[in-house]
């Protein structure tokens, strides 16, 4: 399958397929690297079942959940409903290479967005112009290294980054940037496996 519209399919069919496909919790590097940030707007870019955006409305910000896949959605306002969150959150559907925000926000969250280097780029970039000058930008995905040396995420080389790819946009487009890879437990089957996973934090430039 390719293209946005297959894509949405597949990913709407895995989670039509179970109650919960990714973690109640937030990512261990979002809480992390982002806690002590005070609440403000943020973007959860390709959100899922949004574990990160609803860890950040608790936290009293306003979240926007930008996402291809509508069962996800769904998924993500029936959690902020009974956690009587739905007044701090937006759920839009719409791929993220091209998706208008509702929120103007002063950070952006993108966590496990596989896709090949080109569209990720353009994704970036597409949420960049629409967050506040100065805004925080994290990312974090499975990296290329996992593939031969760590466990888990997709067995597509061609969606997974490497630091020096991230390097490339991140020096175009932010400041004060970092990039580096991050060791992660997974716990399959009562074992601990390693997973490598690439994470990129920085800012936009403050406009003058
Ligand atoms: C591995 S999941 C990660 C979900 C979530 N960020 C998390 O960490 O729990 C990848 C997500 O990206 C979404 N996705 C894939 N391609 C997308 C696109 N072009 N635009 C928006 N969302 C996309 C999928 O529907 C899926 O929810």
């Amino acid at each position: 399958m390719s293209g946005p519209n297959s894509d949405a399919s597949s990913w709407d069919a895995r989670y039509a397929s179970q109650e919960l496909v990714w973690s109640l919790e937030p990512n261990q590097f979002v809480v992390e690297h982002l806690e002590h940030l005070a609440p403000s707007k943020m973007i959860d870019l390709a959100g899922g079942e949004g574990r990160n955006a609803l860890w950040f409305a608790q936290r009293g910000w306003q979240v926007e959940n930008v996402e291809i896949s509508q069962v996800a959605l769904d998924k993500f306002l029936k959690r902020a409903k009974h956690a009587e969150l739905a007044e701090n959150t937006i759920a839009t559907h719409g791929d993220a290479l091209s998706a208008k925000f509702e929120l103007q926000a002063d950070l952006l969250v993108v966590a496990y967005l596989q896709l090949p280097a080109a569209s990720l780029a353009k994704a970036l970039d597409n949420a960049c112009n629409q967050l506040t000058p100065g805004a925080m930008v994290f990312g974090v995905w499975h990296a290329k290294r996992n593939l031969t040396e760590g466990f888990g995420g997709p067995p597509m080389p061609e969606v997974l980054p490497t630091p020096e790819e991230l390097e490339i946009w991140a020096k175009q487009n932010l400041v004060n940037h970092e990039v580096f890879e991050v060791e992660r437990i997974v716990e399959k089957d009562g074992a601990k496996r390693v997973a490598i996973d690439v994470i990129l934090k920085g800012q936009l430039a403050k406009s003058e």
